[in-house]
């Protein structure tokens, strides 16, 4: 059987960004693009939390903006379609989730398969969930670090493209490792979506390669 394969477009870019809370990644992102280092632009930020802090920096710099509440659908299905309508309707070629906390279903994740990239704080596939910086503390690990990798339906499992890794120091506190693994994270991710959109990306089964 022959294994399907992925190649990322070679584009100026459409993101929209999905978060839940204060947004350094989707601002490390932003930031990449304004200094002209991606060729891509924002065209949504997008979050599930009326009150999260990174919505406010983007309608501070000018990007559109778009709160749905959950509570107000009927399932997570009829959710994530009203969004999916949402990105069609921009025209969205890479949905970047920076710290969106809601778990995307199965629907989302298909009708956007290779299209959703997310950034995870541990070395996956160790440590998925939440919490990560603390269970790898507790579970001794002498390194961590980040992961930007494809979503899939599974959670956190989806085929890595890029890591970073850290050491986790004796006197280490969840705060201590969190600040250090996320400098990583504002590197690693800008530079996802920078191979992202010149086409350097390519996905046979669970394997990333860079071209
Ligand atoms: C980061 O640690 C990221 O790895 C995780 O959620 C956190 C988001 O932080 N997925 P921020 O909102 O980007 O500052």
């Amino acid at each position: 059987m022959s294994e399907d394969v992925f190649q990322s477009p070679k584009k100026k870019g459409r993101i929209a960004i999905f978060l839940s809370g204060r947004g350094s990644n989707f601002m490390a992102i932003h930031d990449a693009i304004v200094a002209g280092k991606i060729n891509a632009e924002i065209v949504l930020v997008f979050s599930n939390k009326k009150e999260a802090p990174g919505l406010k920096v983007a309608q501070e710099r000018k990007l559109e903006t778009l709160y749905l509440n959950p509570k107000e659908y009927p399932s997570k299905e009829a959710y994530d379609e009203a969004i999916i309508q949402e990105i069609k309707k921009r025209n969205v070629d890479l949905i970047c989730l920076a710290g969106y906390m809601k778990i995307l279903t199965a629907l989302f994740c298909n009708t956007f398969k290779n299209r959703i990239i997310n950034i995870h704080p541990a070395l996956l596939p160790s440590f998925p969930g939440l919490h990560v910086q603390q269970k790898a503390i507790d579970w001794g690990v002498r390194y961590s670090g980040a992961t930007v990798h494809f979503v899939t339906a599974e959670v956190d499992m989806g085929p890595i493209i890029l890591q970073a890794v850290v050491p986790v120091l004796q006197n280490d506190t969840e705060d201590t490792l969190s600040e250090r693994i996320l400098k990583q994270e504002h590197k690693i991710y800008p530079e996802t979506v920078k191979l992202y959109f010149e086409g350097s990306l390519e996905v046979k089964g669970r394997r990333v390669f860079i071209r």
